[in-house]
């Protein structure tokens, strides 16, 4: 089979990292349940401290249960090298690496200076060589701190990222200030060997990765419900949906691998394990190939 668009499910990590903590259990199953639904690289933990975000305590404890589907990545967020160090121990398939392009985030979320979290980069990168390293960078379509940034600004610091060692670079939304005509800005400075990490929290996560989808861009993050949010951004909302972009995907005939069906169980699923709807249009109104039987 041959996948036309690679989706990351990080429905584990930042779906439930601003929610109450889910047990571990809980957590196995919703990861092994994503395999199962065809997602082929899944965001499984993060390996932070879990005073900073107590949800994602026990990475290690979720690690070590969830059945490794084959041919499945399960990748852990890693703020810095002793994260690195415990995500290799807990020998998953790739790291990301959380490095924002606004100054204050950074500090905020990592409590680090932009420049200190790329020689972490590169610090990451020597212990962690050959598995796969993408860079995440946050905040690449403005910062609720600094306002807009400059498209060439983050794009210098993706180079950098790659330079230390990233081997990919993923641009971030935390806060939804993304929209199509930003994503095109970005996109001409970076070109489209890039994934998007998109935020609904102006409702354009759909239509910038439909921008970004018409201009070629290949690797999105998505958070299966649409659940989401970094608990150090104000006014931070859920991720683009894994089954809103499924949807569109299907829709416009590009295979990402993934069952809509079994992927919407698991989104009924999610509901249930954080005891609330989760914001996403097709888990509420369902795909549009589905018809009204009552
Ligand atoms: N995982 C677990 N524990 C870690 C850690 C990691 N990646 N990095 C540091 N620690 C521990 C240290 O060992 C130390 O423990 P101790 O108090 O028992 O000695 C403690 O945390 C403080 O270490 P320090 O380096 O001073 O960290 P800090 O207090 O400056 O916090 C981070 C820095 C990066 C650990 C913290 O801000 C963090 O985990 N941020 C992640 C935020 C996040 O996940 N955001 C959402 C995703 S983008
Ligand atoms: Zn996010």
């Amino acid at each position: 089979m041959s996948i036309a668009v690679r989706i990351r499910e990080v429905g584990p990590r930042d779906g439930l990292q601003a929610e109450e903590p889910v047990d571990v259990a809980e957590r196995v199953r919703l990861i092994d349940a994503l395999a199962a639904a065809g997602l082929h690289e899944i965001e499984a933990v993060s390996f932070v401290s879990p005073k900073a975000v107590p949800s994602m305590a026990g990475a290690g404890d979720v690690m070590a249960a969830i059945t490794r589907a084959p041919g499945v990545r399960y990748v852990a967020l890693v703020p810095n090298v002793k994260g690195a160090e415990l995500a290799l121990e807990a020998n998953v398939d790739a790291l990301s690496v959380t490095v924002s392009a606004s100054p204050a985030y950074n500090e905020k979320n990592v409590r680090m200076t932009v420049d200190e979290s790329v020689e972490s980069v590169a610090g990451i990168a020597k212990i962690a060589a050959p598995l796969p390293i993408d860079a995440v960078v946050s905040c690449a379509f403005g910062s609720p701190y600094e306002g807009d940034l400059e498209p060439a600004d983050v794009d210098a610091l993706g180079r950098r990222l790659l330079d230390a060692g990233a081997t990919s670079l993923t641009y971030a939304d935390t806060t939804g200030m993304a929209t199509p005509r930003r994503v095109d800005d970005l996109l001409d400075r970076t070109g489209i060997d890039v994934g998007l990490h998109l935020h609904e929290t102006r409702g354009t996560a759909l239509v910038n990765a439909y921008a970004a989808v018409e201009r070629g861009v290949r690797r999105f993050d998505t958070s299966v419900g649409g659940l989401g949010g970094s608990p150090f951004a104000a006014g931070a909302a859920g991720n683009l949906a894994t089954e809103d972009l499924v949807h569109l995907l299907d829709d416009l005939g590009l295979d990402s691998g993934v069952d809509l069906d079994k992927l919407l169980d698991v989104s009924a699923e999610v509901a249930r394990v954080v005891g609330h709807a989760v914001p996403s249009r097709i888990a509420a109104a369902g795909p549009r190939s589905r018809l009204s039987s009552s």
